[in-house]
């Protein structure tokens, strides 16, 4: 099938995505088996494949699905609860919630729901924390994998400073953990994130162990998070004196390291910056997330002075919006109160290729090159009846980002595409997986 439209990506790693975007005003990719077999302007597509059958998108944008660097699929339900920091938000609301997951059918449910939602947004690569619960961490993965979509998830690791029933024990946690990664890392396209909830709601033994499981398998994820919110990094240092700052805390356990991402970093001291470059780690940047929870405002400037890799996520339920071009929106509102803007064409690396190249995927996921997944978003200029917005060239199309950042919502997906399957039906409904 041939997919014709305005189309936009970044093929390689940037450190200047207005420069190295390449955009194609009439452009065209041809998808065969679920994957770019070409890319490239629609005249010359059409010539060298003049019988393959054609889907018209003329007059839309055509980008790389979006990828969530870091989210929570059981918080789907809790968005917008009102009135407390981060600590006093996971044990009024947070954990409540994550409690229900101990009912397999209704982790199920609530998986399919939470795919939904990406779809919907054009979202078609998560890396999602799951709960305590291996049955939940298997939903996910299930539903995902009916639409062969691209999963990284993990079971929750937590053995103090929690309900009882979301606890488990050092041995449980590396064991479900190890369980759970031969089940599903590289099964498909799920993958694993070992997934210690945060330094206070582990003890040293559990960390100790879910490092020595990393170091058993090199190439899975880990995610986790750090330095979010004052009063918890106080409490990080007082349950791990031996421990210089927070991220020395992961450090010390073998938790630091490629592929390894921690949401929010917005209070890091520069050794930590220096140590998360070194390791060659990636920061997940949270902005809906941290205005929500006031937890302060990321400092990407200093990210990037120590050329830490970086990508967007939603961070939902403290998150507001499944919506990464939204979240973008939330992004460039904190970088100008921070006095450094980004700009949308930057925003849209780090929903797709930056994040893809930090997590080491792109060679599958995150630009729209040949031989990579056919996960793609088909984006609506004129998703409003005001809307004049035009997409002659590059700088077009970067207004046009922006104005959809601002002001958009799912009426701004007219489609998305996961291994080449188009997964919004008519009204956007989300079909039912094709593997069902
Ligand atoms: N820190 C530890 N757990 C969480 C969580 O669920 N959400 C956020 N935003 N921060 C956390
Ligand atoms: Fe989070």
């Amino acid at each position: 099938m041939i997919f014709r439209g305005s189309i936009a990506h970044f093929p390689k790693v940037s450190t200047s995505p207005k420069d190295d975007i390449v955009y194609l005003h009439d452009g065209a990719i041809v998808v065969e088996n679920g994957k770019i077999t070409a890319i490239d302007d629609y005249k010359q597509i059409q010539q060298t494949f003049p019988s393959m059958p054609l889907t018209d998108y003329s007059g839309k944008l055509i980008v790389p699905g979006f990828i969530d660097s870091h989210t929570h699929f059981p918080q789907t339900e809790m968005i917008a609860s009102y009135g407390e920091q981060l600590l006093a938000w996971l044990a009024e609301y947070t954990f409540p919630t994550e409690l229900k997951f101990a009912d397999k059918s209704y982790s199920e449910k609530m998986a399919g729901h939470f795919i939904q939602q990406l779809v919907r947004n054009g979202t078609t690569t998560a890396l999602a924390f799951s709960t305590v619960h291996a049955h939940a961490c298997n939903a996910l993965f299930s539903a995902a994998a009916k639409r062969n979509m691209a999963m990284i998830t993990g079971k929750v690791c937590m053995d103090r400073h929690c309900p009882e029933d979301l606890q488990d024990t050092p041995e449980l946690a590396y064991q479900e953990s190890k369980a759970l990664i031969e089940k599903w890392h590289g099964k498909g396209r799920s993958l694993y994130a070992i997934t210690p909830r945060f330094a206070p709601t582990s003890s040293d033994e559990q960390l100790q162990a879910l490092g020595k499981l990393a170091s058993e398998y090199p190439d899975v994820f880990i995610q986790t998070h750090l330095s979010e919110n004052k009063d918890e990094i106080a409490w990080v240092s007082s349950l791990f004196p031996h421990c210089s700052n927070y991220l020395g805390v992961y450090q010390h356990y073998g938790l630091v390291r490629k592929r390894a991402v921690f949401g929010h970093c917005i209070h890091l001291q520069d050794e930590e910056w220096q140590a998360l470059s070194s390791a060659g780690a990636t920061v997940a940047f949270c902005p809906s997330s941290n205005l929500f929870l006031g937890s302060g405002l990321f400092d990407k400037q200093t990210a990037d002075k120590y050329q830490v890799q970086q990508a967007l996520a939603s961070d939902v339920g403290a998150g507001t919006s499944f919506n990464l071009l939204r979240t973008y929106g939330e992004a460039y509102k904190v970088s100008q109160l921070k006095g450094q803007a980004i700009d949308p064409l930057q925003g849209l690396y780090m929903m797709t290729m930056g994040a893809a190249a930090a997590l080491e995927l792109d060679k599958d996921i995150g630009n729209l090159n040949p031989n990579t997944f056919a996960d793609f978003v088909v984006l609506e200029p004129h998703f409003n009846s005001l809307s004049t917005l035009r997409i002659n060239d590059t700088s077009d199309c970067a207004d046009t980002l922006f104005a959809l950042s601002i002001m958009g919502d799912e009426r701004c997906i007219n489609q998305t595409y996961i291994a080449g399957i188009a997964q919004l039906g008519t009204n956007k409904t989300v079909e039912e997986p094709v593997n069902a």
